[in-house]
């Protein structure tokens, strides 16, 4: 599998997406501000992958910060996060990787600066390291759902390439075939950035993951063909309410899928569950500029000059349509979610087994 970032030699070394699946090439990132940009041009992209950016931006940034002063490093250090903040605002996993290390400095604040930006560089591994975890533990939580013989719908890329490990969507998938269940996979292309057609069907093949690219609007008729069996999506922000915000389009196919009386489930890291919202109304939503959608990847124009494009990165799919989410602690109603949030909860009592 390939890797998607890492902290290598004080660099952030990041697997460029954008020019994936013709090469594949890396882009080094030696101070914040690089990491930041690679973030905004979606040479990194996926909610998981941009939150362990942005840990390691920030302890990367956090290297150049020069001073020996504790209350002067931590105002340095939160412009940083600021700047990372200011990236992209769906994905809640930038908040949440920037919170974890603000805490982290401001719970280790008696320690010498230079022994502060050591604890920002194991953090941020650390987060890599955890996401790989909990990418598996999604995988077991969501892997019974699959029966043997399943063909999977799947928007966007919610896989390797969007986390540090198994992905969050294809976890699941990945470990169905481990265990010996055959499954196909049905990417949708996922216009205008082409993420499914890109890097899904790029990194399932790369695993031997039978995958098959369909065109955006052909979800429903598939649906209505009896040729999906259940679909699974990813995440870049979900409500308490468990309200979902995902890559444009997720919604159509959430109501398809209902339409059709398939399951139709989200896979979510905690980290991209944000408590602090009672619903996706709260959520907010990137808007690109208008040349994704005009042009393909700025080298072939396709619509005519002067014309006007709406260019809405995410969608929200309302609780109602989810049949279920998994996470790294187990499989839940989305109406169940919000009880996560309190550690003392017996999850045996709410957790669904298939
Ligand atoms: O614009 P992108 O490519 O960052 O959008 C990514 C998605 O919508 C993914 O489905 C989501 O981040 C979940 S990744 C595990």
């Amino acid at each position: 599998m390939v890797k998607t970032i890492e902290w290598l030699n004080n660099t952030v070394r990041i697997l460029d997406q954008r020019r994936l699946p013709h090469e594949v090439a890396y882009v080094d990132c030696t101070n914040h501000l690089h990491v930041v940009e690679c973030i905004k041009n979606l040479a990194i992209r996926g909610a998981p992958a941009i939150g362990i950016a942005a840990a390691m931006g920030l302890a990367r940034g956090a290297m150049d910060v020069k001073t020996n002063a504790a209350g002067e490093f931590l105002s340095g250090v939160r412009s940083i996060g600021d700047d990372l903040l200011g990236s992209r605002p769906t994905a809640v996993n930038i908040r949440w990787a920037v919170d974890r290390c603000l805490k982290l400095i401001s719970d280790n604040i008696h320690l010498s600066v230079d022994g502060i930006k050591e604890l920002l560089v194991k953090e941020a591994k650390v987060i890599l390291e955890e996401d790989i975890q909990i990418n598996m533990a999604i995988g077991r939580w969501g892997n019974p759902f699959i029966k043997d013989g399943a063909t999977i719908l799947t928007h966007c890329n919610a896989g390797s390439l969007a986390t540090g490990g198994y992905g969050t969507a294809t976890a699941p998938m990945r470990i169905a075939r481990e265990e010996g269940k055959k499954i196909s996979v049905i990417a949708d292309e996922t216009r205008p950035v082409l993420q499914g057609a890109r890097l899904t069907a790029w990194e399932l093949m790369q695993d031997g993951i039978d995958v098959t690219l369909i065109t955006d609007s052909t979800a429903g008729a598939l649906m209505k063909r009896g040729e999906i069996d259940l679909c699974i999506v990813g995440t870049d922000r979900t409500a308490r309410n468990g309200d979902v915000a995902n890559k444009i389009g997720t919604y159509s196919v959430a109501v398809l899928a209902k339409e059709h009386a398939i399951p139709f489930y989200v896979a979510a890291p905690l980290s991209s569950i944000d408590f602090t919202i009672s619903s996706g109304d709260d959520i907010p939503i990137e808007e690109r500029s208008e040349d994704e959608v005009t042009n393909v990847f700025g080298r072939c124009r396709i619509a005519p000059d002067g014309v006007r494009a709406r260019n809405i990165a995410f969608d929200v799919t309302p609780a109602k349509y989810v049949t279920l989410i998994f996470t790294e602690k187990g499989a839940f109603r989305p109406r169940d979610l919000h009880f996560l949030e309190d550690p003392a909860i017996d999850l045996t009592k709410i957790r669904v087994l298939s």
